[in-house]
């Protein structure tokens, strides 16, 4: 069973938002309703999130990406659709179970979000807790060791106005974790930090999703961002998923234009894996006439030099040294060139891409760093 599944999720908000969606729904767009004083925020949103994968959300400022993620924990209610979380649907829930759900198995790192200033740092990761109920010594148990998790160790007495940005940012983190919810909704939880604390972060984040296994969708409007952490990405745009995909699918199958626009700046010797685009090994493939061999997640810009002075393909192994894939020149030369242009087609076109993916695809290794 999917941890989370949204169906044909809409929310309108102004004037007869029950009237709107069946407009939307025979094809009418944002801006002929905006005309009527009412906002599209999110259109005909579908896909289904595993659990243990991180499920990035992007699109430009105003696409629908906050509005999105409110519905997926309840707190604002679909005009239209629905929401099923471990198979139950969030929307028939009284708001007695939903705030139950809410404080237990969904947390949520909100896009502006406040430590309060006159508690200390371990009162603020604690303060899930608090409105959980559970008792006080239970509380800062859990809250040390969700500052732990989050790099704060030896900082618990100190108050937010001591800490950076960076920091601050890191005790929502920890509020987030401490509650041991099994969804995490992360918010542009990196977007107001530093370059170089915001890898830090995404990094920090990976490692701790390889212990902790939680359930993550996280917003952001940075494409590298939507890259390094994405185990898939949904592509939004005035409201409506255009794509979903991994990093892979975007860069090199874009469903449109405006996904392509999205990723013509990226590096795609640097984002795309050897993993990502190898082929199956064919039969008798001899490893030691290979002229280098990689790991799956290595970046294809280390297979240019053995693929400029070798026409045997270069072999992919696993860790254990297994052969799993090769990459022949032709390959390499064809991911980086333009990607292929294709239809603009309807926009339902993005959710069997994604089932295909779930069924048959081959898993792949994550992109190793953004451009
Ligand atoms: N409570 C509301 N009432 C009316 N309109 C709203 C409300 N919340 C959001 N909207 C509108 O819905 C659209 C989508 O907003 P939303 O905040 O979801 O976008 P976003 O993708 O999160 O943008 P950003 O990247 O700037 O955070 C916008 O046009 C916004 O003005
Ligand atoms: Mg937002």
């Amino acid at each position: 069973m999917s941890r989370l599944q949204a169906e044909h999720l809409y929310k309108v908000f102004g004037r007869r938002p029950d009237g709107a969606v069946e407009k939307l729904r025979h094809g009418a767009d944002r801006e002929e309703l905006r005309a009527e004083g009412t906002t599209a925020a999110v259109i005909d949103a579908s896909f289904t999130v595993e659990p243990g994968q991180i499920f990035v959300v992007m699109g430009l400022s105003g696409s629908g990406k906050s509005t999105l993620l409110r519905m997926l924990n309840g707190l604002s209610e679909p005009t239209a659709g629905q929401v099923l979380f471990d198979g139950q649907d969030l929307t028939k829930l009284s708001a007695r179970e939903l705030r139950e759900v809410r404080s237990k198995k969904i947390s949520m790192v909100f896009q502006h979000f406040a430590l309060f200033p006159h508690r200390s740092v371990l009162e603020n990761a604690a303060y899930g807790l608090e409105v959980q109920g559970l008792p006080r010594v239970e509380r800062e148990k859990r809250a040390t060791e969700a500052l732990e998790l989050a790099g704060l160790k030896g900082w618990e007495k100190s108050w937010p106005d001591e800490l950076s940005g960076g920091m601050q940012q890191r005790v929502g983190l920890a509020r987030a974790l401490a509650t041991d919810a099994d969804l995490l909704l992360m918010d542009e939880s990196f977007s107001a930090l530093d370059p170089l604390i915001r890898r830090d972060m995404q990094d920090q984040l990976l490692e701790l999703q390889k212990r902790l296994k939680k359930t993550i969708v996280f917003i952001t409007h940075d494409l590298n961002e939507a890259m390094r952490l994405g185990d898939q990405i949904a592509v939004m745009r005035d409201g409506r998923i255009v794509q979903i995909g991994t990093s892979e699918d975007i860069l090199v199958t874009p469903a449109n234009d405006y996904v392509a626009s999205f990723t013509q700046d990226v590096d795609r010797s640097r984002v795309l894996t050897a993993g990502a685009i190898m082929a199956d090994p064919p039969e008798g493939f001899d490893m030691t006439a290979a002229p280098a061999t990689v790991t799956a997640d290595s970046p294809i810009i280390e297979l240019f030099t053995p693929c400029s002075t070798s026409d045997v393909a270069v072999a992919v192994t696993d860790e254990k040294g297994a052969l799993i894939g090769v990459v022949p020149r032709g390959r390499l030369l064809a991911v980086l060139g333009e990607p292929a242009p294709r239809e603009e087609g309807p926009q339902d076109a993005a959710v069997p891409a994604q089932q295909a993916k779930d069924n048959g695809g081959k898993s792949v290794g994550k992109v190793s760093s953004g451009a």
